[in-house]
């Protein structure tokens, strides 16, 4: 059975001074998971997360958390992100000299664990790994901000690690995620270049509509894309 359509809201874009009631809205609104975006200001630009303040929006859902490591030292602070909560963590596989060491790791402390791989990163760098993973990010912006402009040459991309996972047998057992510039503009193209689930920050937090509205309306785009 394909994996589902999942939306995980990115909460990059939340009000950070409010992030126990944002998260609360987004379960409201009806998001799969949250997206933490974990920056350390050394692999990318930009400093957000650390696990304390995961921990601190734990009790308010029960949704599963994920990390999304942008981060030099996935080895180090992996484990605290499991302990602040997070049931999956992704790391970058441009940042991890022992990739499959990190992932290994991950499951034995009792996560999921994912990889992220950026624009410029190709698709075969994942092959070695398949059976160790439960998700591959394919980053469709550079990391490091919200609101960048969806990196639309990424699509072929996409298609080679949805055929990497299908040719495995592994297709009803790895998600395929994009990250960054996921809207209503983009994510019909996404989900047809073979991504099943979808991170979403800006597109959600501006929608005058609403979250739930911004949520049920990529869903549904989404869902609409006839899959072969
Ligand atoms: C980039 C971040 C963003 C974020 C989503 O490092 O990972 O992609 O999740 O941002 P939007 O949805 O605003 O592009
Ligand atoms: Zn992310």
């Amino acid at each position: 059975m394909p994996r589902p359509i999942q939306i995980a809201p990115s909460v990059l874009p939340a009000d950070f001074s409010r992030l126990g009631d944002e998260i609360r809205a987004l379960e409201a609104a009806g998001a799969d998971r949250i997206h933490w975006d974990v920056m350390d200001g050394q692999f990318v630009p930009n400093l957000t997360f650390g696990p304390d303040v995961v921990a601190s929006t734990r009790q308010h859902t029960s949704l599963p958390f994920e990390a999304h490591l942008m981060v030099v030292d996935a080895d180090l602070l992996a484990p605290l992100f499991i302990n602040a909560g997070c049931s999956r963590l992704i790391v970058h596989a441009e940042a991890c000299t022992h990739l499959h060491r990190t992932l290994e790791s991950i499951r034995s402390l009792g996560a999921t664990a994912g990889v992220s791989i950026n624009p410029q990163t190709p698709h075969h760098i994942i092959e070695q790994v398949l059976d160790l993973i439960d998700l591959v990010l394919v980053m469709t912006v550079n990391p490091g901000f919200g609101g960048q402009s969806y990196i639309a040459t990424m699509e072929p991309k996409i298609g080679k690690v949805r055929e990497l996972i299908n040719n495995a047998g592994l297709a009803d057992t790895i998600d395929l995620e994009v990250d960054g510039g996921i809207s209503a503009a983009t994510i019909a193209a996404a989900r047809t270049a073979g991504a099943n689930a979808f991170v979403a920050g800006s597109a959600l937090f501006k929608d005058p509509k609403g979250l739930a509205h911004a949520i049920a309306d990529l869903r549904d785009r989404a869902t609409a894309v006839a899959t072969a």
